[in-house]
């Protein structure tokens, strides 16, 4: 049954990163699985947008959902994160390129309007930079001119978020960042997003993780509540306030992570996996 509803902000984003050829059937059967949420980017280099297009094209007309039943996110990236295959004009002024990327990741996705749009990266390690400032600007004029939802910034430290508050009138309502245990998994982005109501995005929470996943901790509750310690991740990713994002390649572990909303984690054992390492 296609399902109609809008959704404001979803539970689980599917990821469509280093998919290459598989990315519109992986799309697709993400869909099928119960994905509503999908992650993208206009970066050919990580991500091969008009593929994922393809894959909602499939899904609706398989019936699976239609466009109002879908949260789509995609990504602005600056030159230096692309290789030549680049969805602007290099020599545009950024605020250009930014409403060019806009203007394609609509055309790939088929829709004339997404549901988030993140700035993927700052321009400097070392802070919210000028540059940075009028990407931002830009937009929110594409949101006010109704071709996102909602706006966000991806791979950010905690000053980029405090010069943000500085410089600008409004904050983003996502911060998506990788996210180490090692760092109290990101604890002080989490913190200062929790204390603005902005929905903080966790991706690499397997990946960048192993030694969680294996320590006794995880496998021992794993155990006891008869799921997988991939699971008890996600499970204490959504304890902890997070929106996390899978982006499997498998149909068995699409089904698990999907099933991993259902498992509640007491708030002891939330408490001690954040703290595990850091
Ligand atoms: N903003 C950024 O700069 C940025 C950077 C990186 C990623 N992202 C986004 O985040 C998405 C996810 O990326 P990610 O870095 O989190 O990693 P990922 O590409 O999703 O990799 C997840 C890994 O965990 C495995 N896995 C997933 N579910 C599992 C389960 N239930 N049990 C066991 N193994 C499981 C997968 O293997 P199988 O395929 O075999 O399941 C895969 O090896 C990307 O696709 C992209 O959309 C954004």
């Amino acid at each position: 049954m296609p399902t109609g509803q809008p959704r404001s902000v979803p539970d689980f984003l599917y990821g469509t990163a280093w998919k290459e050829d598989a990315t519109a059937r992986l799309t697709e059967l993400a869909i099928r699985m119960g994905f509503r949420a999908i992650d993208t980017a206009n970066q050919r280099r990580h991500y091969f947008e008009a593929g994922v297009g393809q894959g909602l094209a499939a899904a609706y007309s398989a019936g699976l959902v239609t466009r109002t039943g879908l949260f789509l996110q995609t990504k602005f990236t600056y030159q230096e994160g692309q290789d030549e295959r680049l969805p602007y004009d290099p020599a545009a002024s950024l605020a250009r390129q930014v409403a060019q990327s806009l203007a394609s990741s609509l055309e790939h996705l088929g829709t004339d309007h997404v549901d988030s749009f993140l700035l993927h990266g700052p321009a400097s390690r070392h802070g919210w930079t000028d540059e940075d400032a009028e990407v931002w600007e830009a937009m929110v004029r594409e949101r006010d001119a109704g071709r996102t939802r909602m706006l966000g910034v991806s791979n950010v430290l905690l000053a980029h978020l405090e010069q943000m508050e500085e410089v600008h009138d409004e904050l983003p309502a996502f911060v998506q960042n990788r996210c180490y245990a090692r760092l109290g998994w990101d604890r002080e982005i989490r913190i200062f997003c929790r204390e603005r109501n902005i929905v903080y995005q966790g991706f690499s929470l397997l990946t960048a993780n192993m030694h969680a996943l294996a320590h006794p901790a995880v496998t021992t509750l794993a155990q006891q509540v008869n799921v997988t310690p991939a699971q008890i991740i996600f499970a204490f990713a959504r304890a902890a306030g997070m929106l996390p994002l899978t982006g499997t390649t498998s149909t068995d572990h699409m089904a698990q992570d999907l099933a991993s909303r259902e498992i509640t984690l007491a708030p002891d054992a939330a408490r001690e996996i954040e703290s595990l390492f850091g």
